[in-house]
């Protein structure tokens, strides 16, 4: 496994990390059983995996409860990230959800604590502050935040910036690419990918659009008319499934799986600190490491951005994976 530097923070973390959201088991991934959770962290652990993220709002706490359960006697071996809501943004606000997570997580000190996503009520300073005032009391290690597009991440550095920004990155979900990349890079902010498999769909095991659970096709991907879809949009279904078709041909002649191929394709992104990987069985996450290891050569990760060039235009540059253009929680 390989590990890198987290911004400027001097933690080192593994460039594929645990996605703790579907242990939640809530509407977006269904039942969880709490075992399978459990084995699944162990796991992760045993093949080098020391990241772990989570939110307080993956099902109300239960995805903080579950992995804090699992580190039970490990805690040394992860670095936790978790995420404060954005309902809970002010300054007395962070300070109880902070209090909250740290008992879920049955830790005395947060690794990387993240801004889920940014406040339009609260102003952003004094979330920072009392952030920074965590910090100093040694309950947060450092300050991370998710879903900052260029005008939040301009008024972020404008008041002292943050070590990561956890963003929506795949090879069906490229928009990061067209600004907020190398402007994550200038800044010295590592990128965290979320949804690097595409929730799924980049593991090839959806043949077609029918095919996908009604809580996962409510992406701008599908349509509108997606019974979960609140977006309004046509959706790029077709370029969707082109996009997948031509990637399992690249990864048929090179004879690697597509879910690795698909991470290992991330890992070789500039900026990329360390990809979320999704996991909630064993397999899945022992799976998922095997990226680290598979070194894609340059013209393979070339074919693999080419097969996707048309669905990245199709999808534009809104980078909210749920909401339209008009709607969108990126600014
Ligand atoms: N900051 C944010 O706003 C934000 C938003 C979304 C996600 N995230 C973070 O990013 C993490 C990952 O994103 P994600 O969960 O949305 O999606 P993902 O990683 O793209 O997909 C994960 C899902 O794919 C399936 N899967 C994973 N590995 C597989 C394998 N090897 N073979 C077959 N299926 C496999 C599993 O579900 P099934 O077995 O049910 O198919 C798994 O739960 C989350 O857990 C969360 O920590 C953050």
């Amino acid at each position: 496994m390989e590990y890198r530097m987290l911004g400027k923070t001097g933690i080192d973390v593994s460039v594929i990390a645990m996605g703790c959201w579907a242990l939640a088991g809530d509407e977006a991934w269904g039942p969880q059983d709490e075992s399978d959770s459990i084995a699944t962290v162990h796991a992760a652990l045993d093949v080098g995996v020391n990241l772990f993220d989570t939110a307080e709002g993956y099902g109300d706490g239960r995805s903080e409860e579950v992995l804090g359960k699992a580190l039970v006697g490990r805690r040394d071996r992860a670095i936790i990230a978790t995420k404060v809501s954005g309902n809970h943004l002010s300054a007395e606000g962070v300070v109880l959800a902070c209090e909250r997570s740290l008992k879920l997580l049955r830790t005395d000190t947060i690794d990387l604590y993240q801004i889920h996503w940014p406040s339009r009520q609260i102003p952003l300073a004094e979330t920072l502050r009392a952030l920074q005032r965590l910090r100093e009391q040694g309950k947060i290690r450092a300050i991370g935040v998710c879903n900052f597009g260029l005008l939040d991440l301009k008024d972020l550095v404008d008041l002292g910036g943050a070590e990561s920004n956890q963003l929506p990155y795949s090879l069906l979900w490229r928009g990061i690419e067209h600004e907020l990349q190398p402007r994550c890079q200038d800044v010295g902010m590592g990128i965290l990918c979320y949804s690097p498999l595409a929730q799924g769909l980049l593991t090839g095991k959806f043949a077609s659009p029918e095919d996908v659970p009604a809580g996962r096709a409510r992406t701008r991907h599908f349509s509108k008319d997606r019974p979960l879809a609140r977006h309004g949009e046509d959706g790029c279904e077709a370029e969707t499934f082109a996009a997948i078709d031509e990637i399992r041909r690249i990864c048929q002649r090179v004879g690697a799986p597509m879910a690795q191929a698909a991470l290992a394709w991330l890992v070789a992104q500039d900026g990329v600190a360390s990809v979320l990987a999704g996991a909630r069985r064993p397999e899945q996450i022992e799976d998922n490491v095997r990226a680290a290891e598979l070194d894609l050569p340059s013209e393979v990760i070339d074919a693999l951005s080419a097969a996707t060039a048309r669905l990245k235009e199709a999808l534009g540059a809104n980078l909210d994976q749920y909401q339209g253009a008009a709607t969108s929680r990126f600014r």
